[in-house]
């Protein structure tokens, strides 16, 4: 099974970018690089260079951390680009299609649009917590279901597909489309990323990001695990030189022990935080309901969203709201202790408390 051969035939045979040569200890002028040094000197190394075209020791770092070989994983400003990259390799503009569960994250759908790719939703089992059903999914996918994307756990809901579920839609698809499970929020649930399904399943990618567990947004850094055919083939479509020095310096320290050890600690409070104000959060009269999380957001249904949303705002708390089939319910990010409690604050302006 050969998922690259799904990939658009012009992005199968496009060469990739041949970048300046880089060696060690030699004069380049071999970039048209400045040999001016900036004075404005707080890196390790000097701006005056391009980077490496892919930063091969932070790969191997990111590739360590999430258990896979380095030449299966691909360095992305973001996840965010690692979907853009996905859709471009794979989606002929007007013909192949983008399939995905609905509620889900917008990004599959804009990135879809922009290449002029069919977009299709299947509606999750809003009775059964926004379960993913995935017999639907496998019945919505068409010849052209290039990519189907599984969020998991699932930004706005927090559902995490289980596994069994995902291989039977690995095994179904098999080489017909490629299968991307995007595990932002991964690391705030109980169950183990999927990358280690990656030797069974030729047709699984995975999206990993620091944006959320590692607290590194700002740095823009994520990654997209999967064969190595089709990791080529995204390097060859994503823009050279695509991670800037400072954020390879950054995310390089943000790998050693002592800071994984202090976000793993960040993750364990985000947890309790998120155990806790959904506790408290349920004692309102004026929520009907909260869906459990996976992730470190929730999402809640109240009698009247747009007054919870502007009385929130009053006290300069922002939440957030999808409308759609989602009308009456808020996304909540879970913040540190004080965000928490300034938001139970404005939320306990509103009404009384359950008896
Ligand atoms: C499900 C999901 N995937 C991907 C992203 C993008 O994250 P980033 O580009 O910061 O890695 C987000 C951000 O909110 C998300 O919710």
């Amino acid at each position: 099974m050969n998922i690259a051969k799904l990939a658009r035939p012009e992005i199968q045979t496009l060469h990739a970018y041949e970048a300046a040569e880089q060696v060690e200890d030699t004069v380049r002028l071999n970039a048209n690089e400045s040999p001016i040094v900036s004075a404005v000197d707080h890196f390790r190394r000097p701006l005056n260079r391009y980077p490496e075209i892919r930063p091969q020791k932070l790969q191997r770092a990111l590739a360590a951390r999430f258990g896979c070989v380095p030449k299966k994983l691909l360095v992305t400003r973001g996840s965010s680009e690692a979907i853009d990259l996905l859709v471009r390799t794979f989606c002929r503009a007007g013909r192949d299609s983008v399939l995905t569960t609905s509620p889900s994250f917008s990004m599959y759908r804009h990135y879809a649009e922009v290449q002029g790719a069919r977009f299709v939703e299947v509606a999750t089992l809003a009775e059964q917590d926004f379960a993913i059903d995935v017999d639907a999914v496998i019945g919505a996918c068409e010849k052209t279901t290039r990519l189907i994307f599984i969020c998991s756990p699932n930004n706005p809901t927090g559902t995490t597909l289980p596994r069994d579920q995902l291989e039977k839609l690995l095994q179904q698809r098999g080489d017909r489309s490629a299968v991307v499970v995007d595990e932002a929020y991964v690391e705030f649930g109980d169950v183990p990323s999927v990358i280690e399904l990656l030797d069974k399943y030729p047709n699984l990618l995975v999206l990993r990001t620091l944006s959320k567990a590692l607290g590194f947004a700002g740095a823009r850094c994520g990654a997209v695990v999967g064969p190595e055919a089709v990791i080529r083939m995204l390097s060859a479509v994503q823009a050279p030189y695509a991670l800037a020095t400072p954020v390879v310096e950054c995310v390089e320290d943000a790998l050693q022990d002592e800071q994984l050890t202090l976000a793993e600690g960040a993750v364990a409070r985000i947890i309790e935080e998120r155990n806790r104000l959904m506790r408290e959060i349920s004692a309102f009269d004026f929520v009907k309901k909260i869906w459990p999380s996976d992730a470190n957001f929730f999402l809640i249904e109240v009698d009247d969203a747009d007054k919870v949303l502007s009385r929130c705002k009053e006290h300069r708390v922002l939440l957030r709201h999808f409308g759609g089939n989602l009308e009456d319910c808020i996304r909540i990010t879970v913040g540190s202790a004080d965000d928490n409690n300034q938001l139970l604050r404005a939320l306990g302006t509103l009404k009384g408390q359950k008896p």
